[in-house]
């Protein structure tokens, strides 16, 4: 400043300095305006530590001119030379003070040019210019040298310097931080951002101290300063862009809303469901958790959050149970850092259910006594949501259907049974339904009790012999059970209870007579009666108690499905004589027996019997009281060779061919002789002819109590053969032992009729001399069932007719 200058090419001059500084020196503060003073010295401005560039004029004025020498001063002390009239290295001069930092450029622009610029350079600088002729010039420059400011640091309130990340902060609490720069020459202004947005700035103050500070507040931290980013500037220079710092700050945001995601479907008891609670708003993201009435559920999936971790989703599966209804479902979402930041939500839970069925018999009732006739009813309580649609009342198993007719009124709560009958007891159910299933009462037992009645409508015959012990079962249908029975024997004696040790009495209702008759006036009607709740019963069961004989034979025998090697036989049985009874068949092959079968029925299978061999076959029946006659029958087995049906017409034809022959001349005979004792009759007085007197009679009543039951009969029936022996072959081979009341009874069919007539003639026979005058009674009853009522002398005889039948044509042979 102190230099002179002269005016006129320093105006030049210091515009064109103006150009180059601003060229070379970047941030050159330019002059403003062209004053006088200000033509002074040209401000030029370097970074410490950086380039400085002093320009400096030496272009010839016009005329061309020749450079002598350039010189430096800084604050007018000489510190480089350059000699134009030098060539190579010496025509430069540096003072020691520079280290060698300094350069004189020649071109582009001439200029001094310094490097590693120090504080120290800071410093008034005068270039001046000596040409060969013309003037000398001289320019004045002021370097000032900038130094930065350090990087600034950031503290929170607790003075803890900020790295990158302030916080977490709690969301509306308030934030304080401090941007601080050391140093810095001039004194650096510091400017908060956010974004591109200034907050504030500290503009640089000289006040002599090195530090700069600047705070940041911020009175409530919204939920939009979550993970905001603030920058802090400093600078103290355009020649560099300004320092900075980054802080993010960080933010516990609370959650803002917390919903049970709602469902289309209502919940129902037994179904598995899954529940989603949505919370919204959370940083960090929200701890959802699940109660049930207070208490904690579990859940498996984990929660998952949102892509903007905005959002944080939980899954529940739950199976809701019976007793959940009602309860509360709470979802909440806690905050893992602000504990007073939960926030739930509950749902009441409304379950679907299948409907829950109670039954019960009509409060009034007692159900241990109800009888035939009382009006009952049910009452079906129905628990259901939702509520039950259809209300069915099942009976056993079966749906029942109103019938108000009928008495059954079948509502959805209640079931009215007018006048109940015994067959309206069981289980009762009452089923409910609603879309969640059909609901079944537990079965409810409808006891309705009636007097006994007797399971066996028939009034059986009991046969039993004097002095040995008879069972007689009585069986009855009561409810309850009957305890007492009551037992009477009833004939022409009179009436008599009989004493209850003779009897057990079982809970299943049953009772059980031990009976021994002594005598004979221990036969006749047995009634059982039984006594329940319900009170006696009104019809007795009733038992014919006569005295065991010997069975009856089997008859109407006939064999069936004759094969080469087996037969399948079948006779109808007789009476048994009041006793069990076993079935024998014998079968002989010419005199020897091949097999000796029993039965219980009479039917018999027999096998290997062997082909094409003539059989002959005796059937009888044995009980305790003796064996019966014998029924013989003949067949063949068929020949092994021949075919079934050949075998079958053959063997029945050729037997019978001749027997049919001597059946023939049977029956004409016995016509002829039926004619001549039909005359005979006419004249004979009438005591030798007899009725047939029939066990049937006997049973029908005991009116004929007087025959001794085991009366002796004639044991030499005197048995005229007709024809072959085989033919009735029994006489010979088993002598009979008539049977005191032996006669088979048995419905007469077809061609076996004659068969009875044979049995009836025999059997019959001896009772004709002993016959009382009360037979005669049972013969009325019995007319339909005897068919042949012969005359005593013809009884006397014996017929035998054989009789083939196209049907029975295989080896059937009836003896008559
Ligand atoms: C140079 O800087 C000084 C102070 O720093 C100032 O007073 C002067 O006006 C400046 N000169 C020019 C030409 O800007
Ligand atoms: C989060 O969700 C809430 C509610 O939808 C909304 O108000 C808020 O702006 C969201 N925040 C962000 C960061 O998306
Ligand atoms: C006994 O028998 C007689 C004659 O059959 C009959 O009238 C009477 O009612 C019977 N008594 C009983 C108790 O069965
Ligand atoms: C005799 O046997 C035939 C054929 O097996 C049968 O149809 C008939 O009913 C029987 N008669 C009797 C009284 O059993
Ligand atoms: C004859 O035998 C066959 C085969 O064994 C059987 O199916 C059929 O019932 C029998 N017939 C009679 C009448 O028993
Ligand atoms: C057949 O068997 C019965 C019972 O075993 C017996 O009583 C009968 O004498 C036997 N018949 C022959 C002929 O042996």
């Amino acid at each position: 400043m102190e230099c002179s200058v002269r005016p006129s090419p320093t105006r030049v001059l210091s515009l064109w300095t103006l150009l180059i500084g601003s060229f070379n020196i970047a941030g050159l503060r330019p002059g403003p305006s062209v004053r006088a003073e200000s033509l002074d010295s040209v401000n030029l401005s370097a970074v410490a530590g950086g380039d400085a560039t002093l320009p400096c004029d030496t272009r010839s004025p016009q005329p061309p001119d020749a450079l002598l020498l350039v010189v430096w001063y800084k604050d007018d002390v000489p510190i480089y030379s350059y000699d134009g009239r030098v060539k190579g290295p010496s025509a430069h001069w540096a003072d020691a003070s520079l280290a060698g930092r300094a350069r004189w450029h020649a071109s582009p622009h001439s200029a001094l040019k310094i490097r590693d610029v120090i504080p120290t350079d800071r410093a008034l600088y005068r270039c001046r210019v000596d040409f060969k002729v013309s003037p000398t010039r001289n320019y004045k420059l002021v370097l000032h040298v900038i130094e930065l400011p350090e990087k600034p640091k950031i503290f929170d309130e607790s003075d803890k310097e900020i790295i990158g990340v302030a916080g977490p902060y709690i969301e509306d609490t308030s934030l304080k931080l401090t941007c601080v720069v050391s140093g810095g020459k001039p004194m650096p202004r510091l400017r908060w951002w956010r974004d591109d947005k200034m907050i504030s700035k500290l503009e640089p103050t000289e006040d002599g101290s090195r530090l700069s500070t600047l705070e940041l507040k911020i009175p409530k931290l919204k939920r939009d300063y979550f993970e905001a980013v603030y920058t802090c500037t400093a600078d103290n220079t355009a020649l560099v862009p300004p320092l900075r710092v980054n802080v993010q700050i960080q933010l516990y945001l609370r959650p803002l809303l917390v919903e049970i995601l709602s469902r289309e479907q209502p919940l129902s008891v037994g179904n598995e469901a899954e529940l989603a609670c949505r919370a919204v708003g959370a940083r960090p993201s929200a701890t959802i958790t699940w109660w049930l009435d207070n208490k904690q559920m579990s859940v498996t999936d984990p929660q998952k959050d949102s892509e903007d971790r905005n959002e944080t989703i939980s899954f529940l599966r739950w199976t809701p149970r019976m007793e959940d209804d009602g309860r509360t479902l709470k979802c909440r979402a806690a905050h893992s850092k602000l504990e007073h930041a939960t926030l739930e939500t509950s749902i009441k839970l409304d379950l679907h259910f299948m409907p829950i069925v109670t039954l019960q018999l009509g409060s009034t009732l007692n159900p241990n006594d109800i009888e035939e006739g009382d009006d009952v009813y049910f009452d079906c309580g129905v628990n259901a949501n939702p509520p039950a649609y259809k209300v069915v009342w099942e009976h056993n198993g079966q749906v029942m259907t109103h019938n108000q007719r009928a008495g059954v009124i079948a509502g959805s709560a209640h079931l009215a049974l007018q006048g109940v009958s015994r067959e309206q007891a069981g289980k009762y159910v009452c089923i409910a339904s609603n879309v969640e299933g059909d609901g079944r009462s537990e079965p409810v037992t409808l006891q309705v009790i009636y007097k006994p009645v007797c399971k066996n409508a028939m009034a059986a015959i009991v046969g039993a012999a004097i002095n040995e012990a008879a069972r007689v079962t009585c069986e009855v249908d009561a409810f309850p059970p009957p305890k007492n029975f009551q037992w009477i024997l009833n004939n022409t004696m009179g009436t008599k209870e009989i004493d209850p040790s003779k009897f057990t009495v079982t809970n299943v209702g049953r009772s059980i007579l031990t009976y021994t008759p002594n005598t004979e006036a221990d036969y006749g009607s047995l009634s059982c009666r039984a006594t329940n709740l319900a009170g006696q019963q009104i019809e007795p069961c009733r038992y014919t108690l006569l005295p065991a004989v010997k069975p009856d034979p089997p008859t109407n025998c006939s064999a069936r499905n004759l094969t080469d090697d087996s037969a399948e036989l079948r006779c109808a049985a007789g009476y048994d004589g009041g006793l069990q009874t076993t079935y024998f068949v014998e079968v002989w092959e010419a005199g020897e027996l091949i097999a000796n079968v029993s039965t219980i029925t009479p039917v018999w299978k027999l096998q290997g019997l062997g082909s094409g061999k003539a059989l002959k076959l005796a059937f009888y029946a044995n009980n305790a009281r003796g064996r019966s006659e014998v029924t013989t029958m003949r067949v063949h087995t068929l020949s092994r060779l021949a075919l079934h049906t050949e075998a079958k017409s053959t063997s029945g034809m050729d037997t019978s061919w001749a027997l049919g022959i001597i059946a023939g001349i049977v029956v004409t005979l016995a016509i002829l002789t039926a004619i001549a004792l039909l005359a005979r009759k006419r004249h004979r007085p009438l005591q030798y002819e007899a009725p047939v007197q029939t066990v049937k009679a006997y049973k029908g009543s005991m009116q004929s109590a007087n025959h001794s039951p085991i009366q002796t009969d004639d044991k030499n029936p005197d048995v005229v053969p007709l024809g072959k022996d085989y033919n009735c072959a029994r006489d010979l081979e088993r002598p009979p032992e008539p049977p005191p009341y032996a006669a088979v009874v048995s419905p007469p069919v077809g061609s076996s009729r004659s068969v009875h007539s044979l049995h009836d003639t025999r059997s019959n026979t001896p009772h004709t001399p002993n016959t009382p005058a009360s037979d005669a009674q049972s013969i009325g009853t019995l007319g339909e069932d005897r068919r042949s009522v012969t005359s005593g002398t013809l009884s006397r005889r014996r017929e035998v007719v054989t009789t083939r039948t196209p049907l029975l044509a295989n080896a059937r042979e009836s003896c008559v």
